[in-house]
């Protein structure tokens, strides 16, 4: 008997499982919600939310008029907000209908993808890469072209991603600062990028866009710089997410962005299509009070500076004990490779300890863990000494 789940749901859930296993039957899950774990895991919050979000959003929460709970769109006041905030911050001229209004980078993505590309189509990405990229690409029936970034710094790998490129490659993925390596590619690596990508679609005959999914884009460490491919190569789509920089991954609201250096024909039929793809995806849109919210949150960010205190206590405990840690410039992850040994039996004696990791293996790099920064001030000082004692071991 065939399954009642379709192909293409199944082959997404094939490679979500093991993330989906940790998360529910891993013995992380059992222990998830104890309060006396240092859980270092997911990007999510394990303190009361930041100050200013509860009043921001309670506040947008009681109705104004009879429409304030009405179906919202990419509505037209924080439309224009985002077009002037994000145009200052990345240095490039959006106007008010490229930047479309999305539950988060999750719809950004998938929006994106059914925007530009048509079952089949190639999609080139590198890995380390955040666990969710092939489900969802699987789910929209699409076909992985996967790179290795270039060890021991987790640069792109040029060579890779044009000997990766054939003529059904419509989109190139690039997420930066990248989750899990924290690495932020700078502007010589994107153009290299945007000229390869040139070459290849005159090659082709077709043009290939670019996902730049930044949604860590705000978090960035020792104040470096961050040039947006959206820069430097104008078939560009921004994938933006409130979630990270509020650390409120719950309420949803991002927003998926066309580059202004588009030609305007092309922008235009994408800001034309826009709408419907959001539609006919589920209502890809965010809830209304998030976006009545948007100018307050906007403000709004969780502590660089407990993220960069985390990230040296850990660095230098994880240092000296033999874990090979890259210092990240950007995201609240710290990747590491484990120091010698069975990284199975690393993690597990970490568990031992109250104290759990993402296992590499869960993104295809087995010999790695990653670790959230986003875990409290009393987590981290818990878990140094077992990270230590585990390498010890
Ligand atoms: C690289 C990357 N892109 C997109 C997302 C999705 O962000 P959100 O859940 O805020 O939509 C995440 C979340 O972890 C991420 O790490």
């Amino acid at each position: 008997m065939t399954s009642v789940v379709s192909t293409r749901t199944r082959s997404a859930d094939a490679a979500f499982a093991a993330v989906r296993d940790f998360y529910v039957s891993s013995r992380y899950a059992r222990h998830r919600n104890d309060p006396d774990i240092c859980d270092f895991t997911f990007g999510n919050p394990h303190e009361m939310p930041i100050a200013g979000l509860v009043s921001a959003v309670r506040e947008r929460a009681v109705p104004r008029d009879k429409n304030w709970f009405a179906y919202k769109t990419s509505e037209h006041e924080p439309q224009a907000f985002l077009a002037g905030r994000v145009s200052r911050e990345l240095g490039l001229a959006f106007e008010p209908a490229d930047v479309a209004l999305t539950a988060g980078a999750f719809a950004a993505i998938m929006v994106a993808l059914h925007l530009v590309l048509d079952r089949g189509d190639e999609v080139v990405f590198s890995e380390p890469a955040w666990f969710c990229y092939e489900p969802m690409l699987l789910a929209a029936d699409l076909v992985l072209r996967k790179v290795r970034l270039k060890g021991p710094a987790f640069d792109l790998d040029l060579d890779a991603i044009e000997a990766a490129i054939g003529p059904k490659t419509r989109l190139v993925i690039v997420n930066t600062p990248h989750n899990p390596t924290g690495r932020i590619y700078d502007r010589d690596a994107l153009e290299a990028l945007a000229d390869l990508l040139e070459r290849a679609s005159v090659r082709f005959g077709r043009r290939i866009f670019l996902l730049s999914d930044e949604p860590y884009r705000r978090l960035r460490f020792d104040g470096r710089d961050f040039v947006s491919p959206a820069a430097v190569y104008p078939w560009t789509l921004i994938s933006y997410s409130y979630g990270k920089v509020l650390l409120a991954p719950g309420q949803r609201l991002g927003y998926l962005a066309l580059s202004p250096l588009m030609p305007l024909s092309d922008r235009q039929a994408l800001r034309d299509a826009m709408f419907s793809a959001q539609m006919a995806l589920g209502w890809c849109f965010p809830n209304a009070v998030m976006q009545y919210a948007l100018p307050d949150l906007e403000e709004l960010s969780i502590d660089g500076a407990a993220l960069a205190r985390r990230r040296d206590q850990l660095t230098g405990t994880l240092t000296r004990a033999g874990f090979d840690v890259l210092p990240p410039e950007g995201t609240f992850y710290l990747w590491s490779k484990w120091p010698a040994g069975d990284p199975d039996q690393h993690w597990n004696a970490l568990a031992d300890r109250k104290v759990f990791v993402m296992p590499g293996s869960i993104m295809g790099s087995p010999n790695y863990l990653r670790i959230s920064l986003t875990a409290s001030d009393r987590m981290v000082e818990r878990a140094l000494p077992a990270f230590a004692e585990i390498a010890a071991a």
